[in-house]
């Protein structure tokens, strides 16, 4: 099955596994990978947090990036070699693989920045850890994604909450709006198995510092015996259910006044978004305003 993309750009569905896996050159029909290599982007740095965490930063190889808004994300792929092909699938085409990340970086910068995890039984995140600075891949120049601060209006007090790598697009939001009022009361949960993968910890304990209407949460969820954390501990349903996330995030979680951003891990997205709604927020939809925004990766 395909789809037509603007510019003549067709993309191939694996049926199997219901992703993106190819795309077609428009003036010839051609697979990519079938022929010359699409690259179009380099890693240009890459700083690994440990064994299973990295932020990535890429750079197209012609001309700066699209403009995006905070909160989206773009495709990455990388091609696949013919000796590893058969762990993919049994189409001799299916070489280029991407998988959707979100943007940390600030649209104002030339270089992209991506909080990636390893998922060591995964398809294309394993190949991507054996690339370095230098290597090149190919970054579909077409940011997606609605879930974006557009909807929310100025006066609006902003939850961001995170599991993982989830945080990227606060990121983004927290980098650009910096020096504005655009998020003039908010506050961002993120939470992790250890403190070193509170990626962007300092950054965020010095944003939150230089401004006052900015609470930075960050909790721990791993093994107590494993780390000297003295900070806040638990899941973030059950800092949410004890109250602790309202009181440590500055403002009251009322629907009229508070939006909820969840990212991450599905479940937890599922689970804070029931809870939010038997205290009367809705989930904001293409068809119905609302003040919950959620962004599942699996
Ligand atoms: C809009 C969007 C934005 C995303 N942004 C990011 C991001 O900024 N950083 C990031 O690391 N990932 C992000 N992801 C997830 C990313 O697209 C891939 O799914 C992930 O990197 C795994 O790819 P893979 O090919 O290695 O594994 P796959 O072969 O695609 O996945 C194998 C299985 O692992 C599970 N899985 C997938 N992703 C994860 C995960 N992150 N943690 C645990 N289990 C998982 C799923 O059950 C999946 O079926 C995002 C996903 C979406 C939809
Ligand atoms: N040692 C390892 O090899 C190792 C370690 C961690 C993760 N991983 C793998 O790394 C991949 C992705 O990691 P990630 O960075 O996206 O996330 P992650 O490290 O699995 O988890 C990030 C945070 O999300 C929380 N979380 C997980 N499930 C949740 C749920 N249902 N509700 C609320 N919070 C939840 C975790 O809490 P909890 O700690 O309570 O789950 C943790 O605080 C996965 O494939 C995972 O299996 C490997």
């Amino acid at each position: 099955m395909s789809i037509k993309l603007p510019g003549g750009m067709e993309r191939v569905r694996d049926s199997e596994r219901n992703l993106t896996s190819a795309a077609r050159e428009p003036s010839t029909g051609r697979l990519y990978g079938a022929g010359p290599v699409p690259f179009n982007a380099r890693i240009i740095e890459r700083r690994d947090l440990n064994d299973r965490l990295a932020i990535i930063r890429v750079k197209f190889e012609k001309g700066a990036p699209p403009h995006f808004e905070p909160g989206q994300y773009m495709d990455v792929g990388i091609v696949v070699h013919d000796a590893e092909r058969d762990s993919i699938g049994n189409s001799p085409h299916r070489n280029l693989l991407t998988r959707s990340y979100s943007i940390a970086s600030s649209p104002e910068r030339e270089v992209l920045e991506f909080y990636v995890s390893l998922v060591k039984r995964g398809i294309l995140t394993p190949r991507l850890w054996r690339l370095r600075k230098n290597d090149r891949l190919w970054v579909q120049p077409r940011p997606r994604g609605r879930f974006t601060l557009e909807p929310v209006p100025k006066e609006a007090d902003v939850l961001l909450i995170a599991t993982g790598t989830g945080i990227a697009p606060y990121i983004s939001m927290l980098r650009t709006y910096r020096r504005s009022n655009r998020l003039h009361r908010a506050a961002v949960v993120h939470s992790a198995r250890t403190p070193v993968e509170l990626g962007y910890h300092e950054e965020l304990r010095a944003m939150s510092k230089e401004q006052a209407g900015l609470r930075y949460i960050p909790t721990i969820t791993g093994d107590r015996e494993a780390s000297t954390w003295e900070g806040l501990r638990g899941r973030v349903q059950t800092l949410l259910e004890s109250g602790r996330l309202e009181a440590l995030s500055g403002f009251s979680l009322d629907p009229v006044r508070a939006h909820v951003f969840l990212c991450g891990n599905p479940k937890m997205v599922d689970n804070v978004s029931e809870n939010l709604e038997t205290r009367g927020f809705t989930p904001h939809t293409r068809m119905r305003a609302g003040n919950i925004h959620t962004e599942r990766y699996w």
